[in-house]
């Protein structure tokens, strides 16, 4: 009887942790151009996890996301989102995607924060008949969240880079996704800009319990947040908590380099 006990609530916590799964990737390779940019790639990302991806540029990180965003077809492996194709309907609106440079909104643009952050709420199911009375309260929440309440009926363009930098984030906190992907979101933005991006992140992580999965060079940045690393070259050469990701000259060895200067100053930011 206990014994039966036992396999019944080992068979209940795999049930729970395959459930628990936002990303399953198995052995992913993609080619662009005839070339094999990212292989053998094996990653699982649970609910409410805060994942960092570093490498050096041109290492396959942009072709990894897009890849899981199902933008990029695989050579071969496959991509489970929700358990199901990166387009399967059910995953419509639930994931969200902040793309490189996406702050880098024209200044001849006239769109205010809150219209840009409302783009977000629309999607395939309410395009043609938004309900007003559920989107208002999105769009407002979402921009509380970032704290940009007291400018959001001001021009996207007339923003500092930060305050730019979380409106585009609030566009993708209004398509209420549980699983946000980021590349590269602190490129152009000052040090106290990035700091309060990063605790955006943070508190979303933490408070609501959205699942993070961002790409940036900047080492020191990443590490303060993430809870967990992946470097990528290529393929996957670390993956682990973000106490235990290797130093520099140890990065050197993972890249088969001898430790130059020049080679490193990327990450030393
Ligand atoms: N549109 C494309 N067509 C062909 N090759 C590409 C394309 N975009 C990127 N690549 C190549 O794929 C490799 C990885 O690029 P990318 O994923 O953008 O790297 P990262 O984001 O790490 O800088 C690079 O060698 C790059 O030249
Ligand atoms: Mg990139």
């Amino acid at each position: 009887m206990k014994v039966e006990a036992l396999i019944m609530l080992t068979g209940e916590s795999e049930k729970m942790e395959i459930n628990d799964y936002i990303l399953e990737v198995e052995d992913l390779s993609v080619i662009r151009s005839g070339k094999l940019v990212i292989s053998d790639i094996n990653l699982k990302i649970a609910r409410g996890e805060f994942v960092g991806i570093v490498g050096p540029n041109g290492s396959g990180k942009t072709t990894l996301l897009l890849s899981i965003l199902g933008i990029l077809n695989a050579k071969s492996g496959t991509i489970r989102i929700h358990g199901c194709e990166p387009m399967c309907r059910s995953n419509d609106g639930r994931i969200s995607w902040v793309s490189q440079a996406a702050s880098n909104i024209p200044n001849n643009l006239r769109i205010t924060v809150r219209e840009l952050v409302k783009l977000g709420s629309i999607s395939s199911r309410n395009m043609f008949f938004p309900d007003r009375k559920k989107i208002d309260p999105i769009v407002d929440k979402a921009v509380e969240m970032v704290d940009l309440k007291d400018v959001e009926h001001t021009d996207v363009a007339r923003l500092s880079g930060g305050q730019r930098q979380r409106a585009v984030i609030a566009r993708a906190l209004a398509s209420e996704a549980e699983f946000i992907i980021l590349d590269e979101p602190l490129v152009g933005i000052d040090r106290k800009a990035r700091s309060s991006l990063l605790k955006l992140l943070d508190k979303l992580c933490h408070d609501a319990g959205k699942t993070i999965l961002m790409v940036s060079h900047d080492l020191a940045a990443i590490r303060q947040t993430a809870h967990r690393m992946i470097y990528l070259e290529e393929t996957i050469k670390f993956d682990g908590e973000t106490s235990e990701f290797p130093d520099l000259t140890e990065i050197a060895e993972l890249r088969g380099i001898n430790p130059v200067h020049d080679e490193l100053s990327d990450y030393q930011h």
